[in-house]
C-alpha cells in the first residue's frame, strides 16, 4: 500500500512538472496579459501593411499587446529581430518569413524557450511550427491561369513567378502548371519565359519580360505574373512595346494601383484575398496558444517536417466586371481611388448597392 501512495504520489508530481516545464505559463509576461512578437518580412508591400494593422487591432481589442517588427527582406535581420522579441519574452511567435527555410532557425529558438510560433501567410519549412494561417496558395494559381487560357487559349505565355524564397511563389507556379499543362502538352500554349522575380521585385519582372517579349518578337498572348507587384513591371515593360492591353496578365493581391490596372484595361485580373479575415483569424490563433486552449484548423499543410494545422482561407479572382461587387463593396479599396484616373462616366453606377456580394471585408 505504502508503495502505491509512493508511486501515484511520484506519477502526480512528474505530471506537475511536465505541465509546468512544456508551456511557458502566462505569468512569464509578468504582468499577466499576452505580448505577442510579430515578425515581418517586409513592409513594402500594400498588402503588408493591412495585414500588420488588422492584426494589431484585432489582438489589442483582446487584450494583448503585440511588438512588430520587420526585416525589410533581410533574412540575418529577421533572425535578429524574432531573437530580440524572444528576449523580451513574448508569448507567441507570428512570423511572415522572408525565406521560409531561414526562417526554420527562428521556430527551433522559440521552441527551446517554450513559445509557440505561427506562420502567417507563408509556411515554414522543415520546422515544428505549430498553426499555419494563409490562403489556398495552389488555387490562387489556378485562378489567375485559368483566367488567362479562358480568355487566351492558344499563343505564347510567359511566366513571371515570384520570389524563389518564398514557398507560396511555388504553390502559386504549381497551380498555374496544373491549368497550363494540358494546353502545353496539346501544343495550344507555348512557354517562352519561365522566371521567378528576386524578393517579388516589380524591377526583377520588367526586365524578365523586356527580354521575353525581344526573344519572341513581341509575339505574347498572356503574361502569367503571380502577384501585382510583379505584373507592374510586366505592364511597363509591355507599354514600352506599345502592348500594354493587347496582352493579358494576371496578378494577386487587389493592390491599388493593380486595381487602377484592371479598370483601366491595361492588367486583365487580380486574385482578391481579404486580408481581414487571415489577420484577424492569426490575431485570434495567437492568442489562444499563448493561452494553450485548441486552436481551429480546417486543415493540415506538410512542410516537410510534419502536418502543420493549419486554417486556409478562399482566394477571389477578379476582373473590371466584378471589382465593384467585390474589392470595392468589401471596403477593401474605396471605388474613388480605383477609378481615380478615369471620367467620372466610367464609374460603376453603385457599387454599395451591387447585388454580388464576396464573403468577407478586408
Ligand atoms: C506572397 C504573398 C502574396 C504577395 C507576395 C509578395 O507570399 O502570398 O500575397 O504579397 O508574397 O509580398
Amino acid at each position: 500500500m505504502k508503495t502505491f501512495f509512493t508511486w501515484t504520489f511520484v506519477a502526480i508530481l512528474c505530471v506537475a512538472l511536465a505541465a509546468g516545464c512544456s508551456h511557458k505559463t502566462k505569468e512569464g509576461s509578468g504582468n499577466g496579459h499576452i505580448r505577442i512578437g510579430f515578425s515581418m518580412d517586409s513592409l513594402q508591400l500594400e498588402r503588408w501593411q493591412r495585414d500588420r494593422d488588422i492584426f494589431v487591432q484585432r489582438a489589442t481589442e483582446l487584450g494583448a499587446e503585440v511588438l512588430v517588427q520587420s526585416a525589410e527582406g533581410n533574412d540575418s535581420v529577421q533572425v535578429r529581430q524574432a531573437e530580440n522579441l524572444l528576449t523580451q519574452g513574448v508569448d507567441v511567435l507570428v512570423v511572415v518569413p522572408h525565406n521560409g527555410e531561414i526562417a526554420a532557425s527562428i521556430v527551433d529558438s522559440a521552441k527551446r524557450q517554450r513559445v509557440p510560433v505561427i506562420a502567417y501567410d507563408r509556411m515554414i519549412e522543415n520546422s515544428d511550427v505549430d498553426f499555419y494561417v494563409s490562403f489556398d496558395n495552389v488555387k490562387v494559381g489556378e485562378l489567375q491561369a485559368k483566367y488567362l487560357l479562358d480568355r487566351a487559349p492558344k499563343g505564347n505565355y510567359i511566366l513571371i513567378g515570384g520570389s524563389p524564397t518564398d514557398n507560396n511563389a511555388r504553390m502559386f507556379r504549381q497551380g498555374q502548371m496544373m491549368i497550363l499543362d494540358p494546353a502545353i502538352k496539346q501544343g495550344d500554349i507555348k512557354i517562352v519565359a519561365d522566371q521567378w522575380s528576386k524578393d517579388w521585385l516589380p524591377s526583377e519582372a520588367l526586365s524578365h519580360t523586356e527580354n521575353a517579349l525581344t526573344q519572341a518578337q513581341n509575339h505574347i498572348a498572356a503574361v502569367v505574373a503571380s502577384n501585382d507587384s510583379t505584373a507592374g513591371g510586366v505592364v511597363q515593360a509591355l507599354a514600352e512595346q506599345k502592348l500594354a492591353g493587347k496582352v493579358l496578365v494576371s496578378g494577386q493581391d487587389a493592390d491599388l494601383a493593380a486595381c487602377q490596372r484592371i479598370v483601366e484595361g491595361t492588367q486583365a485580373m487580380t486574385v482578391y484575398k481579404p486580408i481581414r479575415p487571415l489577420a484577424t483569424r492569426a490575431a485570434e490563433a495567437a492568442i489562444a496558444l499563448a493561452k494553450h486552449q485548441p486552436v481551429p484548423s480546417n486543415t493540415k499543410v506538410n512542410n516537410g517536417h510534419k502536418d502543420v494545422p493549419s486554417y486556409l482561407l478562399e482566394p477571389i479572382a477578379v476582373d473590371k466586371g466584378d471589382i465593384a461587387q467585390t474589392v470595392i463593396k468589401d471596403g477593401f479599396l474605396k471605388v474613388e481611388d480605383v477609378y481615380r484616373n478615369l471620367p467620372r462616366s466610367q464609374w460603376p453606377a453603385s457599387p454599395a448597392s451591387a447585388s454580388k456580394v464576396s464573403a468577407s471585408a478586408p
